[in-house]
């Protein structure tokens, strides 16, 4: 089938890639100038682990190729997939949906023949009906069927996820859009993948129920977390103690700084404006926005807490800046509040990240960047782990301690195990292990 995929960002680019590698003729459109010439040289430019091979294996294929130049690929496509982004509108927490609804009124005047449009960013329920709207405003006999396909992908495991996902949720009525969207998705069933047809508007809510959810998984056991750490309980162990049963599962249960990224801050802040739209507050979800942004700040207080509640001159070493590991997304990630922090204590921070620093450097211009671990450890006051990439899970931990001013390791991540750091002879702190 022929599909044109508008936005190639984190989610545009990944589903374009791998559509084109289940067979399909793949046209990945962007306004972003500089990214299509990039994309065209061969230059992938998101940290995606496996994302390189797989875009150059489809390019080489003539299966896959990237343009500026939205009307060309519409106009021959069977499916045209919206994917561009839908960040928090500035000032109120909204969706911002100036981006579909530009993509839409582009697509009307572009679609010849049969298509379906499908809105695969996450956008708030009835956003299918007003993009519906548009098109046939804009084009009153266009033959175009609207549904929704939200995308579950997680950043850093984005090409597994797409080609396994746990489940495919197809939202649209019409039988035609179904058997369009059930043939671009075949290969995936093959693989057992559920597909799942719904209503759109069900679709729609399914994509922000999902997030929410997985969102008060995690800020549930933050908050078990530091009760833990005011009664003396192991957080680890109270984590695994509960994931164990079936009904609550592992998954999602790490305790941590604080969620961010890309999708769950900007979702879970939409639910709850859709929610008091309708007249249903979720209070659940407003709590766990409320609760997620102290925290973040809070871990700067943390750190102080290890020097002995002073920062003034103190200098303080960063590992890891990107919101999760495998990734160089830095948006809203819990490393720029926590950095913001400490910095207005009074203290100089170093950071270091194998992925993110260029992205980083938009958002923290202040700091100084290393180029390793030990550079950025060298002479600190105390050294702060916010992001668990691999890279940090097996330190040289006697050759910190000497090149360090003072051993003090705050572990925002649990990667370390209290008892063997005591041993060391650092000073340790981490997420609902200390004792009070
Ligand atoms: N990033 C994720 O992990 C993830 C996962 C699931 C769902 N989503 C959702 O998918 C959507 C896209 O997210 P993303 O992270 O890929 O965003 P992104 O910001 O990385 O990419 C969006 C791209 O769309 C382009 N764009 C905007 N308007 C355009 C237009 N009219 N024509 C052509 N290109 C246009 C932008 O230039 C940009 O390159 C969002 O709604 C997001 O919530 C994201």
């Amino acid at each position: 089938m022929h599909i044109a995929m508008i936005g190639t960002g984190y989610v545009g680019l990944v589903s374009g890639a791998c559509f084109a590698d289940f067979g399909h003729q793949v046209t990945c459109v962007d306004k972003d100038a500089d990214k299509i010439a990039a994309l065209r040289h061969g230059e992938i430019p998101i940290f995606e682990p496996g994302l390189e091979a797989l875009v150059a294996t489809n390019v080489a294929a003539s299966r896959l190729d990237f343009t500026t130049d939205l009307a060309g690929p519409v106009a021959e496509a069977d499916a045209v997939f919206i994917a561009v982004g839908t960040p928090s509108r500035r000032g109120d927490g909204h969706a911002d949906l100036s981006y579909v609804y530009a993509a839409a009124r582009e697509i009307a005047a572009a679609v010849r023949g049969f298509t379906v449009v499908v809105t695969k960013s996450t956008v708030p329920v009835g956003t299918g009906d007003e993009v519906e709207r548009l098109i046939f405003e804009a084009n009153p006999s266009a033959d175009v069927v609207v549904a929704s396909n939200p995308e579950f992908l997680r950043e850093g495991a984005a090409i597994r996820d797409f080609k396994f996902p746990d489940r495919i949720v197809i939202g649209t009525s019409d039988e035609r859009g179904r058997k369009a969207l059930g043939d671009i998705y075949r290969p995936l069933s093959l693989n057992q993948a559920p597909l799942m047809f719904t209503a759109r508007r069900t679709a729609e809510l399914i994509k922000y129920a999902a997030n929410a959810f997985l969102a008060t998984k995690i800020t549930f056991i933050n908050e078990i977390a530091d009760l833990s750490e005011k009664v003396g309980a192991d957080i680890q162990e109270v984590a695994r103690g509960i994931g164990l049963d079936n009904r609550i599962g592992t998954k999602f249960l790490h305790a941590g700084p604080g969620y961010g990224g890309s999708c769950f801050p900007k979702d879970t802040r939409a639910l709850v404006k859709i929610a008091e739209d309708h007249d249903t507050p979720l209070r659940i979800v407003e709590s766990v926005v409320t609760v997620n942004d102290n925290r973040k700040r809070a871990m700067a207080r943390k750190v102080a807490q290890a020097l002995g509640g002073n920062l003034r001159n103190k200098t303080i070493a960063v590992l890891g800046l990107a919101f999760k590991p495998d990734t160089d997304d830095m948006r809203e990630a819990p490393s720029i509040p926590l950095i913001t922090g400490l910095r207005d204590m009074g203290a100089k921070v170093r950071a270091f990240d194998p992925a993110s620093m260029k992205e980083a450097r938009r958002e923290l211009p202040d700091i100084a960047y290393c180029d390793d671990v030990y550079a950025c450890a060298e002479g600190a006051d105390a050294l702060v782990i916010v992001t668990e990439w691999v890279q940090f899970r097996a330190l040289d931990l006697p050759r910190l301690k000497r090149i360090m001013k003072q051993p003090v390791m705050v572990d925002l991540r649990n990667v370390y195990r209290p008892d063997e750091m005591a041993e060391l002879g650092f000073a340790y702190s981490s997420i609902g292990r200390d004792r009070a």
